[in-house]
């Protein structure tokens, strides 16, 4: 298809219509027939611009993308096909784990893995562009979507990224039907709000910006990513849909992105709202000109853009590239050739939630999972008597938000992996409360149950809609109601293990003193039930690492441990006892810091040692680390190096994680493990934001978080 011969032959109608993104409900042929009603009305949209329309939001199923794009194509004068595009973020109707979670199992290649299976499940069903990764690196546990990202650590995201990247697009994506165009988001820095309030304002330096918020999109369109989708936040005063700086300057020009830029639902018209457009007509120009191509589900652009162009306020030629982008997309994914390019019904009933893809979701959910505590109470005997109480016992919830194709019915619930594993016979259940609701009866009614039991195991947690979009909460505690049903249970003196299922790190007062054994286990997703289980009982032994601190409480948000020193370092040597940077109720440090986890085996470190004592500019450092299961049973452990530039031209970070290796251990099993260390690493941000590094002198720590290392030092000569 000669795509500059077609976009010549378009009228400017066809031209700007090509870039609005409608949901199924505007187009015949969708199941989902919706009245155009309400705010959809008052969009504005006629007949003919669904007509000449250029891509849909939140398609899926092979009929019924079959049928759209069936019909779309008799009306559409040119016969361009539409783009279909849906959110799958951690598995489609096989779901993951979230991406926090997903990102604790520090398995990159889990991960590679769990995003080529939602990709060839959405795939059949007809889907085109899945808006995944979301690579927004977080700090603040207030905000809900922290969920959807791998968390606190540039490097560890930006490797996550890449790996979410080779998973739902391959190398081949016009030829590889099994695979998705990946829509990397949200451009940029949306998880640094203020007050972790979703959608407020984020404010930060382009140094801090550059530094930290921006590698990990950076990573995915090194992997290729085809997309890019705008943020609703502003950044630096300018809201990032109409950020010039960022997307034409920095995203295009700076980085040479010369793929599609979808703005995010509504963040268009927002600028309105935002307060720099005065209407709709300015919206459409300020986005148009800072380089968005497609507006997600408002009309700024088909009702304005042919004035705009007729007025000579907008150039002809911004909406050319526009279109060509999206043109030569579906080029790429052979759309011109086969509009419906992997929609198979026959397919979809073979692979979706196949035994193989509901494998992978097991083993991804079983190393995403984090011990926090064990008192020698885990892992539980099969024949002691299990008293499992809490909303969770026997609660689908598990799949976390953005699983709308998973179905809660068909996810394994604790209860039953429980039953599976230790006898319907030594499981009793009772709910004990709801997630923020009880009564007395359900507090009885668990009592009764619990004083039966050797072992009481609570499963308690965040409903799926208390985190994810729109998800902030100034109280990150479990719910009241929670906290009393533990109160109540540990009055009858048995050992408990609390199992959370949650999408954020939580404030655990009152849960993890009370606690014995504790299992942070997100939402873990369709297999999450059978994962949790064979950690209780450990069949499997827990491998996951944290990837966002624990804040001891809410108080000490933004907690994260690749801080920088401050003037007054509250454990500098000579620190005073009060005029240090401190709180005066709790410590510094997050209650679990970045990469902590548990294990039931015991790892020991031993003779970090470096190749050398400094490193030149086009040399390498050989670092190795001796790492020794000193325990009884089989692991995994994430072997962690992390660096620290002693003197920047700026404020360098405490620790900042530079690789890491997932190891396994037998018994007694001890191994060298080795890194490479180079000048290119040390690379950071300047005051004038040139990116190299400092002679000087580097601290290197090696150990299983980010908290308890072996450390040594080097010097980097130039
Ligand atoms: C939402 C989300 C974005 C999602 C889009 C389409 O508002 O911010 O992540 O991809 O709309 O559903």
């Amino acid at each position: 298809m000669n795509l500059r011969q077609l976009l010549n032959d378009m009228t400017l109608d066809e031209k700007k219509d090509q870039l609005i993104q409608l949901a199924t409900l505007f187009y015949a042929g969708a199941e989902t027939q919706g009245e155009i009603t309400g705010p959809m009305e008052d969009m504005g949209i006629t007949e003919e611009m669904i007509q000449n329309s250029g891509s849909v939001l939140g398609a899926s199923g092979a009929k019924e993308v079959t049928n759209i794009q069936k019909v779309h194509l008799e009306n559409n004068r040119l016969g361009i096909p539409l783009l279909m595009m849906a959110d799958i973020v951690h598995g489609f109707k096989t779901i993951f784990p979230v991406p926090l979670a997903i990102g604790c199992s520090w398995d990159e290649k889990l991960a590679e893995r769990s995003a080529e299976i939602a990709a060839k499940e959405a795939a059949v069903s007809g889907v085109h562009v899945t808006f995944a990764p979301m690579v927004d690196l977080v700090r603040d546990p207030r905000w809900g979507r922290v969920m959807e990202t791998t968390g606190e650590d540039p490097y560890l995201n930006s490797v996550f990224a890449k790996a979410f990247v080779r998973g739902f697009q391959g190398n081949d994506l016009t030829n590889d039907k099994n695979k998705v165009a990946a829509c990397v988001k949200h451009f940029a820095a949306y998880g640094a709000p203020e007050g972790g309030r979703d959608y407020n304002t984020v404010n930060m330096s382009e140094r801090e910006l550059r530094e930290n918020y921006l590698p990990a999109y950076k990573a995915a369109l090194d992997e290729g990513c085809e997309m890019v989708m705008t943020a609703f936040n502003t950044v630096d005063g300018v809201p990032a849909t109409g950020n010039k700086k960022l997307m034409r300057d920095l995203l295009r020009e700076e980085w040479g992105f010369d793929g599609v830029m979808i703005s995010d639902w509504g963040a268009v018209k927002e600028l309105i709202p935002h307060g720099v457009a005065g209407d709709e007509s300015e919206a459409a120009r300020k986005a148009i000109n800072a380089g968005v191509d497609i507006e997600m589900m408002t009309a700024c652009y088909v009702k304005n853009l042919k004035e705009l162009v007729d007025s000579g306020a907008v150039k002809e030629e911004l909406i050319d590239e526009a279109v060509l982008r999206i043109l030569e997309l579906k080029q790429k994914l052979g759309l011109f050739e086969n509009p419906y390019r992997g929609a198979d019904e026959q397919l979809e009933k073979e692979v979706i939630m196949s035994t193989e893809h509901r494998e992978a979701a097991y083993e991804l959910a079983a190393k995403s999972c984090v011990l926090l505590k064990n008192e020698e109470i885990l892992p539980l005997q099969k024949d002691k008597k299990i008293a499992l109480i809490g909303p969770f016992a026997n609660n689908g919830d598990i799949l976390g938000q953005w699983s709308w194709q998973g179905s809660k019915e068909d996810a394994v619930k604790i209860y039953d992996g429980i039953a599976q594993k230790a006898g319907a016979d030594n499981v009793f259940m009772a709910q004990g409360s709801d997630i923020e609701s009880a009564t007395e009866d359900q507090f009885s009614e668990a009592v009764k149950v619990a004083n039966d039991a050797d072992v009481i195991v609570l499963a308690l947690g965040e409903k799926s809609e208390m985190s994810g979009e729109a998800g902030s909460r100034s109280n990150i505690c479990l719910p009241d109601v929670q906290l009393k049903l533990i109160e109540e249970m540990k009055k009858l003196n048995k050992p408990i293990v609390s199992v959370l299922i949650n999408g954020r790190p939580l404030d655990l007062h009152g849960v993890y003193e009370e606690s014995d054994g504790l299992l942070e286990a997100w939402f873990p997703g369709t297999e999450g039930g059978r994962a949790i289980a064979d950690l209780l009982y450990g069949d499997v032994n827990p491998s996951g690492r944290l990837t966002m601190s624990f804040p001891y409480n809410v108080g000490q948000v933004p907690v994260y441990y690749n801080h920088y020193n401050t003037g007054r370092p509250k454990d500098a040597p000579d620190a005073q006892e009060r005029y240090v940077s401190q709180y005066l109720d709790v410590p510094n440090e997050p209650l679990f810091p970045f990469g902590f986890g548990l294990s039931y085996t015991k790892y020991q470190y031993n003779d970090l040692t470096l190749s050398k004592d400094y490193l030149a500019a086009d040399d390498e450092i050989k670092v190795s680390v001796k790492v020794k299961n000193v325990g009884s049973i089989k692991g995994e452990e994430v072997v962690q190096l992390y660096v620290r530039d002693l003197v920047g031209e700026v404020v360098r970070p405490l620790k900042e994680l530079k690789a890491y290796q997932k190891i396994e251990l037998n018994p007694g099993e001890e191994q060298e493990i080795f890194f490479t260390l180079t000048e290119e690493q040390l690379r950071y941000y300047h005051e004038d934001l040139s990116f190299e590094s400092d002679a000087g002198k580097f601290n290197v720590f090696v150990g299983p978080n980010s908290q308890e290392c072996l450390e040594q030092s080097f010097e980097l000569r130039k």
